[in-house]
C-alpha cells in the first residue's frame, strides 16, 4: 500500500494538514535534543521529510540513517536529500527488527509512522534498543482529540472528507486506512505507558488542538 501511495503522498500531506505537517516534524526534532555531530536515525521514514529536518540538525559533522520497508518510497526520499546538510543514508529496512547495533544512535525519531507498526510494542523496543543510555526516542503521530469542537470537526474530516480525498486520488483502500489506524492506536496517555515499559522515561505534548501527539522518552541506563 505505501509503494502505491508514494507518488502522491506528500501532496497528499500537505493537503490534508494545510502545510501544517511540517512545523510539527520541526518540533519533534527539538524534542530529540540532537546536535552537532550527532548520528541518528529516522525509523518508517517515508518519503524522507523528518530525516531532512534531522540533518539540518545534526550539521555539521553528524548523520542521518532513514530507513523504510517501502521501495517506492525510498526513491522519493533519495531524490528529495540531494543537497542535504549532513549525509543521508537511506536503507531499505524493517522496523520490527532494526539491522543497527545496541545504542548506535542518539536518537530514534517516528513521524506518522508507528500506527502502521504491525506489533508497536515491538518496534518501540526496537527503537530504544538502537539508542544509547541517555538518548532519546521521539514519536510524532496523529491522535483522537477528546473535547468539542476539534473532536467534532476531527470525526468529520477523517471519516468523510479523507475518504473522499482518497477517492479523488485514486486510491480509496489507502485512505480508508488511514482513519481506521488513527482510531485504533493508543491514545497518549497509554502511548506513554507502552514507551515506559520500553525502557524509556516519557513526557508527551498535545499541540494542533489535540490532534497531534509528540511523545520523547529518555532512555533509561537500564533500559
Ligand atoms: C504514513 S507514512 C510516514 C512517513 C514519514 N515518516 C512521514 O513523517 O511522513 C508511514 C511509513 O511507515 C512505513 N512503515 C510502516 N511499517 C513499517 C515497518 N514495519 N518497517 C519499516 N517501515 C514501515 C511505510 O512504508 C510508510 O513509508
Amino acid at each position: 500500500m505505501f509503494d502505491r501511495i508514494a507518488g502522491f503522498y506528500d501532496v497528499m500531506n500537505s493537503v490534508m494538514t494545510a502545510g501544517l505537517h511540517h512545523g510539527w516534524r520541526r518540533r519533534a526534532v527539538d524534542l530529540a535534543r540532537v546536535a552537532p555531530g550527532d548520528r541518528v536515525l529516522d525509523v518508517a521514514t517515508g518519503t524522507g521529510d523528518l530525516a531532512l529536518e534531522l540533518a539540518a540538525r545534526v550539521a555539521p559533522g553528524g548523520a542521518v540513517v532513514a530507513s523504510d520497508f517501502s521501495q517506492e518510497m525510498l526513491v522519493r526520499a533519495r531524490a528529495k536529500a540531494a543537497g542535504a546538510p549532513s549525509p543521508v543514508t537511506f536503507e531499505c529496512a524493517n522496523a520490527m527488527q532494526l539491522p543497527y547495533g545496541d545504542g548506535e544512535f542518539a536518537a530514534a525519531t517516528v513521524g506518522f509512522g508507528a500506527r502502521n507498526f504491525s506489533d508497536l510494542d515491538r518496534g518501540l523496543r526496537e527503537m530504544t534498543r538502537v539508542v544509547r543510555p541517555g538518548g532519546t526516542v521521539v514519536v510524532l503521530e496523529i491522535t483522537t482529540p477528546t473535547r468539542p469542537p476539534l473532536s467534532t470537526f476531527y470525526r468529520l474530516w477523517f471519516d468523510r472528507v479523507v475518504p473522499v480525498i482518497g477517492r479523488l486520488a485514486g486510491d480509496p483502500e489507502a485512505y480508508s486506512y488511514l482513519p481506521n489506524s488513527v482510531k485504533r492506536f493508543p491514545g497518549p496517555h497509554e502511548l506513554a505507558a507502552r514507551m515506559h515499559g520500553c525502557g524509556l522515561d516519557v513526557r508527551y505534548v498535545l499541540t494542533a488542538g489535540g490532534i497531534i501527539a509528540l511523545h520523547v522518552g529518555t532512555k533509561r541506563a537500564r533500559a
